[in-house]
């Protein structure tokens, strides 16, 4: 994942890199690093954990000069030591910053060592090192070193480098990996994304893949990938948000689970036309096939929802694919048309591949994306934005009940141009979703009703999540909000399916979390719900109000007002949410930056 930086001109390059470095946390938080080429002497600072240890290294030990890359890691090769963290140098003549994988850095290491090199880290980035090292000595400028040093890596990147033969430069490539430019007054920066440079500039360059160039603090020198010159748009980045506070809040995750009543108004309104319907515009709805749903994590949960209401809204079919298995198992895609990709960030690498992949297939693709400038949004054909804002906490919250918000809508939508659906009905869905920011606002009172609970869960070792039709991909996405945040084995299960094996894991005391609202599968969910109870699992039900008439003998039941059994998957998700939140905060875990993990996955 990693995030990398660059700022040439600025003068204070340290202090305006480390400002973008906290924008950019969200890709790896295992070490940072800034490297300034201040009159060609290179020198660099780097720490291990998150980036205030590197801001405190700084502070003791500023880097005074104009020029320079950083970089925050989300650790791949190697692990999280100084000698790991970038910049990674070549002795003091050259300074690296990468995201990606070179995929053949062994043999050229091998290479690189029997030509006298002496390797310092175990990253495979040190390859890149080494081989602008032998560029920069022996090609005329850093634009050739830097098209030598192309020829001979393979893998996904996107890097910048400063060399202490040409002070004045950046060279920057990418390859799957993003990168973008911003262009200054007086001065250029470099970015994984539009979002890093929000407080220096909001006109980008995104590269595409292949591009590589130099920068300089008054020229921007792009060539795409046969070498020939690239003309790159320079688009408007939306304003940026000043960096994102907590507001008073403990922790960002507690604040987004509380922003979510107006991330899904701003995403209706993102929605709705003008006459109150919907706003979609997918072309030939009535002749759609089918479509493929691509995501990864959270936003597969998403897509196992949206995929529900597809298919009893819209009578259109829908397979699901974890976007990471799908390009890789030659998917039979003739009984479809569409490609939808579900990604809060939009930049989730899997998801890209995977929908870039659909695209040579034939399919047309569509962007469900939170952050509108990514990648995804970019090369898609068609494109939905949820408007839940920046989601900060490594969880994923606001982001996943919008992204349901607008699959429901979308559902609707395609059902009424289908004819599947009446216009009263696709109204009444309308209705629905438009009571959810009054509803969810309610649910918030979930807080206090989960809290007296929540000691006996965190001494739980193992625990499960229970739900049934729609509900079962929320007892999913349950148990992977558990587990991520508070380190709790954690499943989730259709309900109906415990009794084909998982049953036997049920012990005395076992924490069963069963997810419940008034729909067609209420009977028997309780009776799932029961057999666990009677096998000693400490049962705790999650459901909207009126359902806790139709269960018995349950001590714990968390409730929601009630609703239509269509939005109830959305509603449902913030006691879910809470729970898994306070069961960290009880334990102590970093909730907004939980370990190994990061916020946007860019490797495969
Ligand atoms: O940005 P994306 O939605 O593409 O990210 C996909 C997953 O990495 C993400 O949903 C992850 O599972 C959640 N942040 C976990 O809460």
């Amino acid at each position: 994942m990693c995030g990398i930086v660059g700022a040439i001109g600025h003068p204070d390059a340290a202090s305006v890199l480390y400002q973008a470095l906290q924008r950019l946390e969200y890709r790896g938080y295992d070490s940072a690093g800034i490297c300034i080429a201040d009159g060609g002497a290179l020198d660099a600072r780097r720490a291990v954990g998150k980036l205030s240890a590197l801001g405190e290294v700084l502070a003791k030990d500023p880097l005074p000069g104009m020029t320079g890359i950083g970089h925050t890691r989300w650790a791949t090769h190697g692990k999280a030591t100084l000698n790991n963290a970038h910049p990674i140098m070549a002795g003091a003549e050259v300074a690296v910053v990468h995201n990606g994988i070179i995929e053949n850095h062994k043999i050229l290491k091998a290479g690189l060592i029997e030509r006298g090199h002496v390797f310092t880290s175990d990253t495979d980035t040190e390859v890149l090192t080494h081989l602008f090292a032998e560029a920069v000595a022996s090609q005329p400028d850093l634009m050739s070193a830097t098209k030598h040093v192309l020829g001979q890596i393979e893998g996904a990147y996107a890097f910048a480098v400063v060399a202490k033969a040409f002070p004045d430069q950046i060279a920057i490539a990418r390859n799957a990996s993003p990168l973008a430019v911003g262009l200054g007054e007086g001065a250029n920066y470099i970015g994984s994304d539009a979002m890093a440079m929000g407080s220096m500039t909001r006109r980008i360059i995104f590269l595409k893949d292949g591009d590589y160039g130099v920068i300089s603090r008054d020229d921007i020198e792009l060539r795409s990938e046969d070498g020939t010159p690239a003309q790159r748009e320079v688009v408007m980045a939306s304003a940026s948000p000043g960096l994102v506070s907590k507001d008073g809040y403990q922790h960002f995750m507690e604040k987004e689970i509380h922003e979510q009543p107006e991330a899904i108004a701003h995403t209706l309104a993102e929605i709705t036309a003008a006459d109150g319907g919907f706003n979609f515009e997918l072309g030939d709805a009535a002749e759609m096939k089918g479509m493929v749903m691509l995501a990864a994590g959270t936003s597969h949960n998403a897509a196992m929802i949206g995929k529900y209401w597809m298919e009893s809204l819209a009578d259109l079919p829908v397979v699901t694919e974890i976007a990471s298995e799908f390009r890789y198992r030659n998917p039979s895609v003739r009984h479809l048309d569409m490609a939808m990709g579900i990604s809060q960030s939009g930049e989730s690498l899997d998801t890209l591949m995977a929908l870039r992949y659909a695209a040579e297939q034939g399919l047309k693709t569509l962007g469900l994306v939170n952050v509108a400038e990514s990648t995804i949004a970019r090369e898609t054909d068609l494109q939905l934005l949820t408007r839940a804002g920046p989601e900060i906490g490594v969880a994923s919250t606001k982001s996943f009940t919008a992204q349901l918000a607008v699959l429901l809508g979308l559902a609707a939508e395609l059902g009424q141009k289908r004819g599947v659906l009446s216009a009263d009905d696709a109204a009444k869905i309308h209705a629905d979703l438009a009571s959810l920011p009054r509803l969810m606002g309610a649910a918030m009172n979930s807080f206090d009703d989960i809290r007296p609970f929540i000691s006996q869960l965190a001494r739980a070792q193992s625990c499960l999540f229970l739900g049934r039709g729609m509900l079962y991909p929320l007892a999913l996405e349950g148990a992977l909000k558990l587990k991520e945040l508070s380190y709790i084995h954690a499943e989730g299960y259709a309900s109906g399916e415990m009794k084909h094996g998982p049953i036997a894991l049920i012990e005395e005391g076992l924490p069963v979390i069963a997810l419940l609202s008034n729909d067609e599968h209420l009977p028997k969910a309780v009776s799932n719900l029961m057999e666990a109870k009677a096998r000693g699992a400490a049962v705790m039900v999650i459901c909207t109000e009126s359902t806790k008439e139709a269960v018995e003998d349950i001590d714990t039941i968390i409730t929601v007002p009630d609703c239509d059994p269509l939005i109830a998957p959305i509603l449902l998700s913030i006691p879910a949410q809470i729970l898994s939140y306070l069961t960290a905060v009880h334990k102590g875990t970093d909730v907004d930056q939980p370990r190994n993990h990061a916020k946007s996955v860019t490797l495969e």
